[in-house]
C-alpha cells in the first residue's frame, strides 16, 4: 500500500516535472526579450552606484562629515565596478532597447575594463582615507572617484542632457 502510494507520487512528480519543463520551454524568452532583461539589470546596477555615491558627493559638497559611512560607501561602490564589464557580456547592439549605452562598449572592451577598475581603485583609495577619519584626506580623494564616473560616461554612455 505504502509503496503504491510512493509510486504514484513518483509517477505524479515525474509527470509534472515534465509539465513544468514543456511550459518553461515554450516560454523560454526572445532574444528581444533577455536583450531587455540585460539592459534592466545593468541600469539597476548604475542607480545602486549612485545610491551609494550621492551621500559622499553630499560630503563633498558640505554636508557633516561621517567616515565611516564614507569608508562604507567607497567600499561599496569598489566592490560593485568589476561587475560593470560582466553586466556588458550581453551584447544589446542591435536590439530595440532603452539604453545609452554606445555601441564602442563592445568594440573597446579592454577600455571599457580598464575604466570599470579605475573605479574601483579610487573607490578603495578614497575609503582607505575615510578609514584613517582624516576629513581633508577623504574629500581629497573624493575627484577621483567621482571622476571615474563621469570618466567612463563620457566615451561610453550616451550623453543625452
Ligand atoms: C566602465 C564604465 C562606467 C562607469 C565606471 C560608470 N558608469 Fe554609469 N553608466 C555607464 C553606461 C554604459 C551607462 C548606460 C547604461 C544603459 O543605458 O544601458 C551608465 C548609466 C548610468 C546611470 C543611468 C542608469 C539608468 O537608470 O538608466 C547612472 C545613474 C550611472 N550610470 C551612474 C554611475 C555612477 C554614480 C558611477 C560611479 C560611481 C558610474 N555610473 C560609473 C558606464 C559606466
Amino acid at each position: 500500500m505504502i509503496r503504491k502510494a510512493l509510486t504514484i507520487a513518483t509517477a505524479t512528480a515525474v509527470l509534472s516535472s515534465g509539465m513544468i519543463y514543456k511550459a518553461s520551454a515554450q516560454d523560454a524568452p526572445t532574444p528581444e526579450q533577455q536583450a531587455a532583461a540585460a539592459t534592466d539589470t545593468r541600469k539597476s546596477v548604475f542607480k545602486l552606484l549612485r545610491f551609494y555615491l550621492v551621500p559622499l558627493v553630499g560630503m563633498a559638497q558640505g554636508a557633516p562629515f561621517d567616515a565611516a559611512i564614507a569608508e562604507k560607501n567607497g567600499r561599496r561602490i569598489a566592490a560593485l565596478a568589476p561587475s560593470i564589464p560582466d553586466l556588458f557580456m550581453h551584447d544589446t547592439r542591435g536590439f530595440d532597447v532603452k539604453t545609452e549605452a554606445l555601441d564602442v562598449i563592445w568594440e573597446n572592451k579592454a577600455e571599457f575594463e580598464e575604466k570599470a577598475m579605475a573605479l574601483m581603485n579610487n573607490a578603495n583609495a578614497f575609503a582607505d582615507k575615510a578609514a584613517t577619519g582624516d576629513r581633508a584626506q577623504t574629500l581629497g580623494a573624493f575627484r577621483a572617484l567621482g571622476g571615474s564616473c563621469g570618466n567612463c560616461h563620457d566615451t561610453f554612455r550616451l550623453d543625452d542632457d
